[in-house]
């Protein structure tokens, strides 16, 4: 294994990103400054399909690892020479999608003679709001929800932090993006919601706020179901309203939650991650509850919600740092949880109010 270099805010790496639709390369110096993020979305080949085909994303990966590498490089103005380290995700995600940009990796890496850095892709989701506040004031709380999870952490310094709770079925973006799909408003879901609620009435419709005041798990299935009901029932219904009325259940639970945790852990900032976050009622919402209780807020700006390489990068100089390299026989972990140190505490007793 190559010697882990010096690692400080002049160490240049080099972050890939394959874990889903998104082809992503950054370069990232001193683990918060970007000196470039090329994302190359999918987003067009896959909606015809209503979503992510798997096979189709591994072969735009293929095709586009090599030049979103050179265009983050261009950008950057940095030689490949100059790259100190190689960080790339390696789960959780779809495994061909992810072994596209583990095994450019490794052949970067390799090639280099530089080590490279395995990076898990929800705690990489924990730095985006580093990138855009490097000064964010600990302990914090983070929410952090995507299509794929919904999590509520505390996090005491980068790279520590604790499980709170979890969606114990669908994730929210994963409501969204189904709710959209019934609602047949557009593809990507989470961004048509979003449109399509800032034109109707949020309170046309009183939809279930499931757990709103139980521990801080969440559940979105029933919510899902209660819209589709209601939809089948109310057939002139508007779906604007429908979405907007959607989209306030969702939000609510979600900053009733964080806001509660936030108190709960003592935290002094309030953190928002994942692709849900650029939704612009949570965004608002957050950052309006959490101002008037004299939180400081972190909202990652809408780029860096999303899937990008800058948080990979940003999460590898911090793995670097404090873990050293990984070793180039490590592999894709399409299931990977949010690493093996994370510890379910905090947690609320099923059915004991956290208010
Ligand atoms: O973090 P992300 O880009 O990918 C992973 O799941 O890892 O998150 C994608 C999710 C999708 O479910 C998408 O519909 C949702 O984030 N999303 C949004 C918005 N933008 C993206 N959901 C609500 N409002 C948005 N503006």
């Amino acid at each position: 294994m190559i010697p882990p270099p010096r690692v400080d805010e002049s160490t240049v790496v080099l972050g890939i990103e394959t874990s889903c639709d998104e082809t992503a390369a950054s370069i990232v110096m001193g683990g918060t400054d970007v000196l470039s993020s090329v994302v190359s979305s999918q987003i067009d080949a896959h909606a015809k399909f209503g979503g992510v085909v798997p096979e189709i994303a591994s072969r735009a990966h293929l095709e586009l690892i090599r030049p979103v590498i050179n265009e983050a490089l261009d950008t950057a103005g940095v030689d490949p020479e100059r790259i100190d380290a190689v960080a790339v995700t390696i789960g959780p995600g779809l495994i061909g999608a992810l072994l596209v940009g583990v095994a450019v990796a490794k052949a970067t890496a390799f090639a280099l003679d530089r080590p490279l850095v395995a990076v898990n892709h929800l705690e990489a989701h924990l730095y985006a709001a580093l990138l855009d506040d490097p000064n964010l004031e600990f302990p914090a709380v983070v929410l952090l929800v995507s299509g794929g999870n919904t999590l509520l952490l505390s996090m005491d310094a980068p790279g520590s932090y604790h499980l709170l709770g979890a969606t114990i079925d669908d994730a929210a973006g994963e409501a969204f993006d189904k709710i959209a799909r019934f609602l047949n408003i557009g593809y990507p879901g989470g961004p048509a919601i979003d449109r399509a609620a800032r034109r109707g009435n949020p309170r046309s419709v009183d939809f279930p706020r499931a757990m709103l005041h139980d521990g801080y798990d969440f559940s979105f299935s029933g919510l899902k179901t209660a819209v589709m009901n209601h939809v089948r029932k109310n057939s002139d219904v508007a779906s604007d309203d429908v979405a907007a009325s959607f989209e306030a259940a969702v939000v609510d639970v979600l900053a009733t939650k964080l806001m509660r945790a936030a108190r709960d852990t003592g935290a002094r900032s309030v953190v928002l991650g994942g692709g849900v976050a650029a939704n612009t009622l949570l965004r608002s919402e957050v950052d309006r509850l959490a101002r008037a209780e004299g939180f400081r807020v972190a909202l990652p700006s809408r780029a860096m919600c999303t899937d990008n390489a800058a948080m990979i990068a940003a999460a590898g100089w911090y793995r670097l740092r404090d873990h050293g390299p990984s070793g180039l026989e490590i592999g894709a972990v399409p299931n990977l949880a949010l690493v093996a140190d994370t510890v379910r505490t905090n947690r609320a007793a099923p059915g004991r109010d956290h208010r």
